[in-house]
């Protein structure tokens, strides 16, 4: 029998969610159905509801509900209670299982994708709203030399640098500052705000970037971001978007219903838009 999965949100049209896992399903041979569903604003919950009723397997949670799903769930991984925020639903029975795979999937993109190991590196991350939280424990896992966090409001850079201290005890020193004071130059640089997705540019020095950088946009889809844009400017030729991320937080999803992790790679070129 068919199993029946989706993606929730509102909008959701614009989802790419439906077409990676219909790839995914075809090259690993899975039997399932996979849609979009456009959750009511207020009306999470009972659309959730209704899809499990209906013997629906699984959900993929986007904007604007990953915190409905937070507190929708039964059962939350570690991965969704340090991200504050959920991307993934598992049904069985009564019990709601969730995680969030969108920290993994950006690791996995990095490290394995791009082949840009973090260990020893110094990264920074800009941003400290809900896409950092749901970064910081995998790229900590990674033992990078050290992790800078800035943010435009400093205090949510320093709560969340002190939470990851907490979490890795102190293993991988963490820094949360403003961005007057991100001092020297970086590996990696991590757009994690979301200004990109309205065209704006968190006031960051170009001298944050080395020479050598990956300059890594979280956003997907938009071309060269005003961030990808400076990083260029500063001279950094490693410039990248985050569809790798999303397509590989869709294999941990699927992965994760469906017991086998699929290729990613010929998804990842095939919604790939080129930075331009
Ligand atoms: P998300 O879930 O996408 O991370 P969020 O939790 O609302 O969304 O967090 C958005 C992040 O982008 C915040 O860190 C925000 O900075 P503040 O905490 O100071 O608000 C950051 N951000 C949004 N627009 C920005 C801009 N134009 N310049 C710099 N940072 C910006």
């Amino acid at each position: 029998m068919t199993d029946r999965y989706a993606v929730i949100g509102n909008p959701i049209e614009q989802s790419k969610s439906p077409l990676i896992h219909t790839a995914f399903a075809q090259v690993t041979g899975q039997d399932i159905d996979y849609t979009r569903v456009l959750g009511p604003l207020g009306g999470f919950a009972q659309t959730v509801d209704a899809f499990r009723a209906e013997g629906g397997k699984g959900m993929n949670v986007t904007a604007p509900f990953k915190l409905d799903a937070f507190a929708y769930a039964t059962d939350l991984a570690p991965s969704a209670q340090m991200a504050g925020a959920v991307n993934a639903m598992k049904f069985e029975g009564d019990k709601v299982y969730a995680e969030n795979f969108d920290g993994v999937g950006l690791v996995r993109d990095v490290v394995h994708n791009l082949g840009c190991p973090l260990n020893g590196k110094r990264v920074l991350i800009l941003g400290a709203g809900g896409a950092t939280r749901g970064a910081l424990l995998p790229l900590l896992a990674e033992q990078p030399a050290e992790v800078v966090i800035a943010n435009r409001t400093v205090a949510k850079a320093r709560e969340l640098a002190a939470l990851a201290q907490q979490h890795q005890s102190g293993a991988v020193p963490v820094h949360g500052v403003g961005y007057e004071d991100v001092q020297g130059a970086f590996d990696v640089v991590l757009n994690a705000t979301s200004a990109s997705l309205i065209a704006q540019l968190p006031p960051l020095s170009v001298t944050a970037f080395s020479s050598g950088c990956l300059a890594y946009d979280l956003t997907y889809g938009k071309g060269l971001t005003p961030f990808l844009r400076l990083a260029q400017e500063a001279g950094v030729t490693h410039l990248v978007d985050g569809v790798g991320m999303l397509v590989e937080q869709a294999a941990e999803a699927f992965a994760w219903w469906r017991g086998v992790r699929p290729e990613t790679a010929a998804v990842i070129a095939q919604i790939t838009v080129p930075l331009v």
